[in-house]
């Protein structure tokens, strides 16, 4: 198994360019089903959990093809419906290709995704939408069972507003008969991304990135492939503006969409770092000692979001005063405080809540990442620590970093995977 290796103290100067973004390619991809035709999705970044979708698009017969950049997909000969047990257990948020696979097909079938490492990742949203939509769902063994002769349009109200029931509901409404409207939908520019993908092709999706989202049925045959240019990562842009914060320097952040960033902008401003902003690219200085943040909450979009929650709190451990985070979206989204305790963190938590008093300096330790962007906390953490630091259980990592350490060791930092 490799790790990270990290000598913390040195600061980030340079460039550095964000790749696409995971949680836009992953529905994108399950999009593909939709139109039978010949696809380019380009800005795919290098990530296991693009290598899992494409390993389902291909057992569902799918043709699929790497060039660089580009995912190519040709769906014309789709032959399955199903989603195996082994796929499913590889990405949770496999469950996105039900709704595309049900339209495509008129059946699904997969197994529950499970927990994971940070929560129970219900999906009883997704499938009560799928049953309004008139589907015919049957759970049995941890396995689900859709079929759908025909999907009528309906008004769906979201009562939590999900981003994988809102991609889930898009996927099955496109090519249904009739008008579909979600009330309460997920606002995040990933359903935005999609929405460009599904009229690119199309498909008539109206509001996406606001709370109603409204979709008239079209006829299945008339869609067609679609060349598409996948939105940056925000996430990861925000991964960026956090090492900076915590290692201290100047970096330009590029090939970004500041407005998807604003809210982790806000706070390293908070926290002491001078930012600037310009059309792609961000610009952040860190040079006086950081300093608290107010209390924070996580929030769906455009509020703080929970996927920068674990980076920005590895800010918080070496800022002077306390700052304390609320983490409302997932149950066990703060394992990795346990991990940043072993590198002289101080942070208490009672449930929800977690408490982090900052100290002059964290020092190096060997750590396990607990998930994904817990392993990426972990990382921005070491920066800024004194002495080594080893990475391990990089998988998580890997999962939504394109090459991590080569790009951190771009802008400066003391850091190899071995
Ligand atoms: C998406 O997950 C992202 N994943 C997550 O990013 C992100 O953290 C999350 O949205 C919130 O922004 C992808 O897009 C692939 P939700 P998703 O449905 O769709 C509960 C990362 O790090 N819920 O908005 O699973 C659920 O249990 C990942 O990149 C139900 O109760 O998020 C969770 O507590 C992690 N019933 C909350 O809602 C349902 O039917 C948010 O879930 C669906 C969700």
């Amino acid at each position: 198994m490799s790790s990270f290796i990290i000598q913390g103290g040195l600061p980030l100067n340079g460039n550095i360019r964000v790749h696409g973004a995971k949680n836009s390619v992953l529905p994108i991809l399950s999009a593909t089903l939709l139109n039978r035709g010949k696809n380019v999705i380009t800005n795919c970044p290098y990530i296991s959990d693009v290598d899992s979708s494409v390993r389902i698009l291909n057992h569902l017969g799918c043709q699929v093809e790497r060039q660089n950049d580009a995912i190519i997909v040709d769906s014309s000969t789709m032959s399955h419906f199903d989603i195996p047990d082994c796929l499913m257990r590889e990405m949770r948020s496999s469950v996105v290709f039900l709704g595309a696979i049900l339209a495509r097909s008129g059946k699904a079938v997969m197994s529950f995704p499970g927990g994971c490492d940070i929560g129970t990742r219900h999906i009883d949203l997704h499938l009560q939408a799928l049953r309004e939509l008139g589907a015919n769902i049957s759970e049995s063994n941890g396995n689900i069972f859709c079929e759908a002769d025909v999907i009528v349009g309906k008004e769906i109200n979201l009562t939590f507003p999900s981003v994988g029931a809102t991609e889930n509901i898009l996927l099955t409404a496109c090519t249904g008969k009739g008008v579909t409207r979600i009330t309460n939908a997920a606002r995040e520019p990933e359903i935005e991304d999609l929405a460009n993908f599904l009229n690119a092709m199309g498909c008539k999706v109206i509001g996406a990135g606001t709370s109603t989202i409204s979709i008239e049925g079209v006829n299945i045959d008339t869609l067609r492939g679609v060349e598409h240019k996948i939105i940056p990562d925000r996430i990861v842009a925000s991964t960026y503006l956090c090492a900076t914060a915590v290692a201290g320097g100047d970096v330009w952040v590029e090939d970004v969409i500041p407005s998807h960033l604003s809210t982790v902008i806000s706070l390293m401003t908070e926290a002491g770092c001078e930012i600037d902003t310009r059309d792609d690219r961000v610009h952040i200085v860190r040079k006086a000692p950081l300093k608290a943040m107010r209390p924070m909450k996580t929030q769906p979009y455009p509020g703080f979001p929970t996927d920068a929650q674990a980076t920005v709190m590895s800010v918080a451990t070496c800022a002077e005063g306390t700052t304390v985070f609320v983490e409302n979206i997932f149950e066990s989204r703060f394992r990795h405080v346990g991990e940043l305790a072993r590198m002289g963190a101080d942070i208490k938590v009672e449930g929800r809540v977690a408490v982090v008093c900052g100290v002059p300096k964290l020092f190096g330790a060997q750590v396990h990442s607990t998930d994904l962007r817990g392993g990426a906390a972990l990382v921005v953490a070491a920066l800024g620590a004194r002495g080594q630091t080893k990475v391990g259980d990089l998988h998580h990592i890997d999962r939504g970093y394109e090459k991590l350490h080569l790009a951190l060791s771009s802008l400066g930092a003391d850091m190899k995977r071995v």
